[in-house]
């Protein structure tokens, strides 16, 4: 397990220059921050069911474990999403646009999440379910800390819930909460197959997570360009 969390680390550091971050870091208002939140609200809502789905689908108790604490913990931010969704652009919730949320426009924010969500299904080892909640955790990570520091520097993270600092915080309390299961994990070697598999499903993820974040930086410009 220990290769395959260097790979994830390793892929992790080069999402860290996605082109994305270099955006966010222009955005001086919520206003901007909003240029891309609309686009986000299909991953934040289908990962909920991912994290779903992988629990039900797993049946090794101690990974079953694993993928419960992960669900749990991340329970109800999609509803902290929504509330910053509606605080940024001063509508309820009710009024996202399901058409456009299914919209041509959103595709390339949709196709990956469906991709991540195959990845459930598709695994031949438990092992790799769980890998896959290591994948998605990571990419969170990068995202959660260039937002907040970027909200930190607009300075109105009080205002918000999903994307202030204090959900980076809960994040990071969730990792280090798993911290002895996940001693386990990284102690038992798993066989040459699974951690060629793994890899794989490391690379699938991340090209996923790059082709959201280039979704997201499309809904920037265009947004920008309406703004002008
Ligand atoms: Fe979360």
């Amino acid at each position: 397990m220990k290769t395959v969390q260097a790979h994830i680390d390793l892929k992790q550091k080069a999402f860290e220059n996605h082109q994305f971050f270099d955006v966010l870091k222009q955005m001086k208002s919520l206003k901007e921050l909003d240029y891309f939140v609309p686009e986000l609200t299909f991953w934040i809502m289908t990962f909920q069911d991912v994290l779903r789905l992988n629990e039900e689908r797993i049946t090794d108790p101690h990974l079953k474990m694993i993928a419960h604490h992960h669900r749990v913990e991340d329970a109800g931010h999609e509803l902290w999403f929504l509330h910053d969704r509606s605080y940024l652009s001063n509508k309820t919730t009710n009024d996202v646009d399901i058409r456009w949320l299914f919209g041509k426009e959103t595709r390339p924010m949709r196709d990956p999440a469906y991709a991540i969500l195959a990845e459930v299904y598709k695994s031949e080892s438990e092992w790799l379910n769980i890998v896959l909640l290591f994948v998605i955790e990571s990419s969170g990570h990068v995202f959660f800390g260039k937002v907040a520091d970027q909200v930190d520097k607009i300075g109105e993270g009080s205002k918000l819930k999903y994307f202030a600092r204090s959900h980076l915080d809960a994040e990071l309390s969730h990792a280090m909460f798993e911290v002895e299961d996940e001693h386990a994990l990284y102690a038992a070697p798993l066989p040459v197959k699974i951690r060629q598999d793994a890899i794989q499903l490391v690379d699938r993820c991340y090209d996923d997570f790059h082709k959201m974040f280039d979704g997201l930086v499309a809904a920037c410009s265009h947004r920008l360009e309406l703004a002008r």
